[in-house]
């Protein structure tokens, strides 16, 4: 993994929209796998920016939402689907037709993890996706003991999970006990993944998922088994990485 200390989420959105725009402007075509929380806000307000500002265009982009709650319609307040029109989709010319996510409302639920799968391949694959970590190591919704080689399935959240996103919500209540959400299989086909991760809560689980053993108890640490993978981290996020002074070095010496 690369590992980009910087030291602020706006510096994270800065860097992170700029290797998203590379992308694009070689590939306008390009298949991103777009990731809800509050890690990656700084990418989407700077990606909306170069968007009016700078001429990047969505046009040609298709995108996958990673997960999706179960029973929530796509206009409800809290689902992922409503977040990235939010936040991004809709501030930019990405086509809705063009923007996918797990239906939370199929009846056959089996079958919808099967279909979305499916989905993606038929589009050739991620070529970047776009990543948050769980404070308990989860990347989606993938939670501990996931398998490193599930597809888009249904998982239950843990109640760890459901108190994290209960700020998005009336009560803790309110949060779905299900979710779909693409595999760690899924994730880790994805060519290129860049992993963002902002404050002291990330601390620990940055450090379990970067450098800690490769293991199912922290979903993210399946990322080490991937060829090609940035994560851009602020200063408190990497404050329990070991090797934070090495990453440091060799991101200041990187040829550009
Ligand atoms: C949710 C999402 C994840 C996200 C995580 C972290 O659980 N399903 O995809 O990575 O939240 O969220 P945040 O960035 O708000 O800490």
């Amino acid at each position: 993994m690369e590992i980009v200390i910087l030291a602020s989420a706006s510096e994270i959105g800065v860097v992170g929209a700029e290797i998203i725009e590379r992308l694009i402007r070689g590939r306008p075509n390009a298949v991103l796998g777009l990731a809800t929380g509050s890690s990656p806000l700084d990418v989407y307000r700077d990606l909306i920016r170069r968007h009016r500002d700078g001429g990047l265009s969505f046009r040609a982009v298709t995108s996958f939402l990673v997960d999706e709650y179960v029973g929530l319609s796509p206009d409800h307040p809290s689902s992922y689907r409503r977040y990235i029109n939010e936040h991004f989709a809709t501030h930019v010319d990405l086509p809705q037709a063009q923007l996918h996510g797990p239906n939370g409302l199929a009846e056959d639920l089996i079958g919808e993890g099967e279909r979305y799968e499916s989905a993606i391949q038929a589009a050739g694959g991620v070529d970047l996706q776009l990543l948050g970590l769980g404070t308990n190591g989860h990347i989606g919704f993938n939670e501990p003991g996931s398998s490193l080689q599930s597809c888009t399935r249904v998982k239950t959240l843990t109640a760890q999970t459901r108190l994290d996103n209960a700020r998005y919500f009336s009560s803790v209540d309110e949060v779905p006990a299900h979710v779909l959400t693409q595999g760690i299989g899924t994730i880790l086909r994805a060519r290129h993944v860049l992993l963002v991760a902002v404050g002291e809560a990330k601390a620990e689980p940055v450090a379990r998922a970067v450098e800690g053993p490769v293991t199912a108890m922290v979903p993210g640490s399946a990322l080490q088994l991937h060829p090609r993978v940035t994560a851009l981290v602020d200063e408190a996020a990497a404050s329990r990485l070991q090797l934070a002074q090495y990453y440091r070095d060799t991101y200041a010496a990187k040829p550009s």
